[in-house]
């Protein structure tokens, strides 16, 4: 029999506390439990996160759901192979509270401890796929899609990443949450507007298949209505890259045009058109990604990886292109302990390794 490993995870670097233990056998990675304690409601209140107060959570919720996560797996901590741990990106004062309790739980077991790169736990989120299912063949060609992130990678392997395009401003996430929040969707707006906008789609094209409805849209009238029309945040200089602040401002302008004009803004349409041209700016830069790395499959992932529309518009692109497309399931798209323990496991392999002078660090790792 294989012998199996497992890998603890602890993800604390935004509004989410999180502890997952991965089982490693024979290379396949499976998730043996996955608690998450969202601080959402919380930061609803303020409409966006606010640091300290996500700090504050983290301590206080930290230990129970890492000791959850090690009950529901049905493991003592000495019976783990690694501790994983988020070290970078992401709000300093949070991911300190992770890094520390993982420090400790590592240095009072005697285990090896691993950092872990926000990102590319995101992206290693594509391995836990249900048995049998296939998993990511590198080299691959990922999106990390995120409230913080709007990058493509060429990844040789699920360690070692090259950026080849990168947003230049804001992320598409922070894109929904700012303009959703105006429209009048609570925090985080991305599944709201996700709704919103599949409404827009089937309304204005009369069609009840929301995929086909997405397809249809620019040919329908109402999307043809200068009213709603809005700058792609693709770059147009040859570049991978994108900017979606420019979407941002035109969107911020339309809304208060019509707010001044007095002409009622028809919401769904409106999330419709802004859900689009940023799901195709995307579509755009990762068919250009693909036709530059022919063959590689494609990985997309970060809780933007959710979005309905972006999900079946990426499947088109990849059957279109006969390239394999890697979504991790819906559940761990969004921040979560198991993608930092499927990360974790790839770095330990690689021979990763902290001490207990790890520190956490704001800003994104070198190759990223
Ligand atoms: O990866 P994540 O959980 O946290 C970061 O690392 O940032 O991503 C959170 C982002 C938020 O901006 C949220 O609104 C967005 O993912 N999101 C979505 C959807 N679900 C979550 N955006 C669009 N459509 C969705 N269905
Ligand atoms: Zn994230």
């Amino acid at each position: 029999m294989a012998e199996t490993a497992y890998f603890l995870g602890i993800e604390s670097s935004c509004d989410e506390t999180a502890a997952a233990v991965v089982a490693v056998t024979d290379g396949r990675l499976s998730v043996l439990s996955s608690i998450v304690a969202s601080q959402i409601e919380t930061h609803r209140l303020y409409g966006g996160v606010v640091p300290e107060i996500a700090s504050r959570a983290h301590v206080e919720a930290i230990s129970r759901i890492t000791h959850r996560a090690l009950e529901e797996a049905a493991l003592t901590p000495r019976e783990l192979t690694a501790v994983g741990v988020t070290a970078y990106p992401g709000l300093i004062g949070a991911l300190l509270v992770g890094v520390n309790f993982a420090k400790g739980l590592a240095a009072a077991y005697d285990l090896p401890l691993v950092p872990v790169d926000h990102i590319k736990a995101h992206i290693a989120a594509a391995y836990l796929t249900e048995e049998g299912a296939p998993t990511p063949k590198a080299p691959f060609v990922a999106l990390a899609a995120s409230g913080g992130h709007t990058s493509l990678y060429f990844a040789e392997d699920p360690l070692h990443f090259s950026v080849i395009g990168r947003t230049r401003d804001d992320a598409i996430g922070e894109a929904f949450d700012k303009i959703g929040r105006m429209i009048g969707i609570p925090y985080p707006a991305g599944a709201g507007f996700d709704r919103l906008a599949a409404e827009g789609f089937c309304r204005a094209t009369g069609l009840s298949d929301v995929g086909e409805a997405y397809l249809s849209f620019p040919r329908s009238a109402a999307a043809r209505d200068a009213a709603y029309r809005l700058p792609s945040p693709a770059m147009h200089d040859g570049s991978l890259d994108f900017s979606f602040s420019g979407l941002k401002t035109a969107a911020i302008n339309l809304l208060h045009h019509a707010e001044q004009t007095g002409v009622p803004l028809d919401r769904a349409l409106f999330a419709a058109a802004y859900t689009h041209t940023a799901v195709e700016a995307i579509a755009k830069q990762a068919e250009e990604a693909l036709s530059r790395h022919t063959g590689a499959p494609f990985v997309v992932a970060g809780g933007v990886a959710a979005n309905s529309h972006l999900r079946r518009r990426l499947t088109a692109l990849c059957e279109k292109r006969g390239v394999p497309l890697h979504i991790p399931p819906l559940s761990l798209c969004g921040d979560n302990g198991a993608m930092v323990a499927a990360a974790a496991y790839f770095a330990y392999e690689g021979g990763i390794r902290a001490d207990d002078r790890l520190n956490a660090s704001a800003a994104d790792g070198e190759d990223m």
